[in-house]
């Protein structure tokens, strides 16, 4: 099978990285990719945000399966295009995409399949913001109604704070704080059978302790050992396959993976987000402990016949990836230093531990920072322990001035 990625941040490395290892795909591409994607991929510089180009490429590779990572592309159609084009292609519509690409559409969707998430109001007017942070208190939690890369939330005790990000955002949805921890479930759906993955956590706050801003995601382990083993067909029967069925009934059915963000509650299970994609960091742990070769999932998912797809297999293993980023990151990353460490990571840790590149470029012989996540370094191990270990001796090989990382991702969860 000849598969063409679209993205270039370390989950496509990830994508990418388990499909050079299906013995099914006989050809790999990706366009734009990464420093790191071009060692398993050939790479094509072609915008990912363009469908027709992504079409086009798709076309004169003789592409047999297109997998859309971002869900910029997804929520601009391009998964439209390359359908479009008569290549099948792992990823939703434009339409189904606004289940991440509109938090107001996800809530409506979620109200009308019964999905538990927190209470809220959609705001436009500075009357109607002032009346829903009055309505349910601090901490307020105030969500930019678009896409904003992981950075429109803002989780705040100060009503000054949450005002101001109000106001700017224009169409905000204003909600109920949820406590307890959270949890990443992803599921593979054709639009109708719905196959979820392993759960992972992700830590999204910039500093140890989740202290600091919301960020993309710094780190990310699997198995979570403190779970209830139930939970996995709870949310099935509970969140993901009624959102998947409501997506049906209303003809915009989804199709890709379904990403259910959620809150573990003392009153139960609630969704915090949903996103059309992917999440990055956990694909590169749900990925690392995947056993079953990808290629023929997403290619069942992509053509509608998921139902003839068998169980996924797991690996005991337990996976831990932690994010180096640039200086400065989230704020205003620094981007173009040298990247140094790369070839001892492979030489010493290597199967165990490996490096996922995400804003990364070749310039001459080096490899530099392109972004403000730069890479995420994933390993696995017989306990979270050792992957955690394992991962974090990997860390300290890696050189690039000013970066930073968290120092305790999967710590509570290894019992330290
Ligand atoms: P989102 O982009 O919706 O995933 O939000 C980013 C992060 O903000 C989430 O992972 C949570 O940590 C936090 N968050 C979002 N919504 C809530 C909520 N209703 N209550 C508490 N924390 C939230
Ligand atoms: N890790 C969070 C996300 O992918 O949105």
């Amino acid at each position: 099978m000849k598969v063409l990625v679209i993205g270039g941040g370390a989950r496509e490395h990830a994508l990418c990285r388990s499909l050079s290892l299906d013995p099914d795909v006989t050809a790999l591409h990706c366009a734009p990719g990464n420093a790191g994607i071009g060692e398993v991929a050939q790479l094509h510089p072609v915008d990912a945000m363009d469908g027709a180009a992504v079409a086009l490429l798709a076309t004169e590779l003789a592409a047999e399966l297109v997998v859309v990572g971002p869900e910029a592309p997804l929520v601009a159609g391009v998964a439209d295009a390359v359908r479009a084009a008569g290549i099948p292609c792992f990823g939703p519509s434009r339409e189904a995409a606004e289940l991440e690409g509109s938090k107001a559409f996800a809530k409506e969707v979620m109200a009308a399949a019964e999905v538990p998430t927190a209470r809220s109001y959609v705001c436009t007017t500075p009357e109607e913001i002032d009346e829903a942070l009055d309505a349910f208190g601090a901490p307020y939690v105030v969500k930019d109604d678009g896409l904003a890369a992981g950075k429109g939330v803002v989780v705040t005790d100060d009503l000054a704070a949450a005002r101001e990000h109000a106001l700017a955002c224009g169409r905000v949805v204003i909600e109920e704080f949820l406590d307890g921890p959270e949890v990443s479930l992803f599921a593979i759906t054709d639009g109708e059978t719905v196959l979820p993955l392993t759960p992972a956590q992700d830590f999204k706050r910039a500093l140890d302790g989740d202290a600091g801003p919301n960020t993309g995601g710094m780190g990310a382990y699997s198995p979570l050992p403190w779970a209830d083993p139930k939970m996995v067909d709870h949310v099935m029967a509970n969140v993901l396959q009624p959102t998947v069925d409501e997506l049906r009934r209303r003809g915009t059915p989804f199709s890709g993976l379904l990403y259910a963000g959620l809150a573990i509650t003392s009153r139960g299970v609630r969704v915090i987000e949903f996103n059309a994609r992917f999440g990055d960091p956990e694909t590169q742990v749900v990925l690392a402990r995947l056993q079953t070769p990808l290629a023929g999932v997403l290619l069942n998912a992509a053509q509608g016949t998921l139902d003839v797809q068998l169980p996924l297999r797991w690996r005991d293993d337990a996976a831990v990836t932690v994010v180096v980023a640039s200086h400065n990151y989230p704020d205003t990353p620094r981007t173009g230093d040298p990247i140094e460490g790369l070839d001892e990571v492979a030489a010493k840790d290597a199967p165990h531990a490996y490096v996922l590149h995400a804003g990364t470029r070749r310039e001459g012989g080096a490899v530099v920072s392109a972004g403000g996540r730069v890479l995420s370094v994933t390993a696995t191990g017989k306990d979270l322990a050792q992957a955690r270990e394992r991962a974090y001796t990997a860390v300290a090989r890696i050189r690039l001035d000013g970066s930073q990382h968290r120092t305790d991702i999967a710590r509570k969860a290894a019992g330290e």
